[in-house]
C-alpha cells in the first residue's frame, strides 16, 4: 500500500492511554508515512518551560517563552526525535512530571497556537500520520481520515501504569487512574481546542483490542478510503 500515489494526511485523536501513539506509528510504518507525535511537541515545551524555570501557572511567561522556543520533530532510526532549540530531548519527555507540564501549558492558547503552525507545516507534502487532541479538529480539519480511539477509562489506566514503570518510577493503579482522569478533564475542559471527536472521525474502541487490532481496523479504512471510487 506504500506505493499509492496519493499520500494521505490521516489525525488520530484520544484520551491518555487510548493506543494512538502506538496506532499512529505502526499505522505511519505501514504507509511509508511519516508519524508525528504531537503530545511530545506540548512535552518539548513543558521542559522548556521546566529548564527556564518558570512557573507554569505563569501565562504571560509560559507565552513568552514559547514564542521564542523553536520546536522540531525530526526521523530518528526508531522512532521520531524531538528537539528543543537544536537539542534533542526526546529520552527526558516521558516522565510523571513532563505529563504535568505539558497538560498545563497546552491550555494556553498562545503555546497552541505556536505548536500549530509548526504542526500544519509539516504536512505540506502529505503522508503524515499525526495523534493527538485537536488534529482532527482543529489541525487539520481537513484531513483525508480522522479516526478518535477510545477505551475504558481502567483499562487506559492500566496501560499508562505499564508505560510509567517501565521508566524506573514506582507507582500504584489507584493514583495513576486518578493522574489520568485529571488529565483527561484538563483536555476536555480547556476553552482553546478541548479533546473532542471530530463529526467525521471513524470510533475505534480499543478496550478489547491489541495493537495489531487496532492497527488492522484503521488499515481497512485507508484501503477504502484509497479505493478508485473513493479519490
Ligand atoms: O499525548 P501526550 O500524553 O504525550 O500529551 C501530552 C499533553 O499534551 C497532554 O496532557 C495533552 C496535550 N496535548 C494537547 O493538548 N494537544 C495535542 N494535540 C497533543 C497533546
Amino acid at each position: 500500500m506504500a506505493d499509492q500515489k496519493r499520500r494521505l494526511v490521516i489525525a488520530i485523536d484520544g484520551p491518555v492511554g487510548a493506543g494512538k501513539s502506538t496506532a499512529a506509528r505502526r499505522l505511519a510504518d505501514a504507509l511509508g508515512y511519516v508519524h508525528v507525535d504531537s503530545g511530545a511537541m506540548y512535552r518539548a515545551m513543558g521542559w522548556k518551560v521546566a529548564q527556564a524555570g518558570v512557573d507554569l501557572r505563569d501565562r504571560r511567561r509560559v507565552a513568552a517563552l514559547a514564542a521564542e522556543t523553536e520546536i522540531r520533530v525530526e526521523p530518528g532510526p526508531e522512532s521520531p526525535h524531538t528537539l528543543v532549540d537544536g537539542v534533542d530531548v526526546t529520552a527526558l519527555l516521558r516522565t510523571p512530571a513532563m505529563d504535568e507540564a505539558s497538560s498545563v501549558v497546552s491550555v494556553y492558547p498562545e503555546v497552541r497556537d505556536r505548536l500549530l503552525d509548526i504542526q500544519r507545516g509539516m504536512a505540506k507534502e502529505g503522508g503524515i500520520v499525526m495523534d493527538g487532541r485537536d488534529i482532527g479538529t482543529v489541525v487539520f480539519p481537513d484531513a483525508d481520515l480522522k479516526f478518535y480511539l477510545d477505551a475504558a477509562l481502567t483499562v487506559r489506566a492500566r496501560r499508562r501504569l505499564h508505560e510509567v514503570q517501565q521508566s524506573g518510577t514506582a507507582a500504584g493503579l489507584e493514583a495513576v487512574q486518578a493522574e489520568v482522569a485529571r488529565r483527561d478533564a484538563r483536555d476536555r475542559g480547556r476553552e482553546t481546542s478541548p479533546l473532542a471527536a471530530a463529526p467525521d472521525a471513524i470510533r475505534i474502541d480499543s478496550t478489547a483490542l491489541d495493537a495489531e487490532g487496532v492497527l488492522g481496523r484503521m488499515l481497512a479504512e485507508v484501503r477504502r478510503f484509497l479505493k478508485p471510487d473513493n479519490s
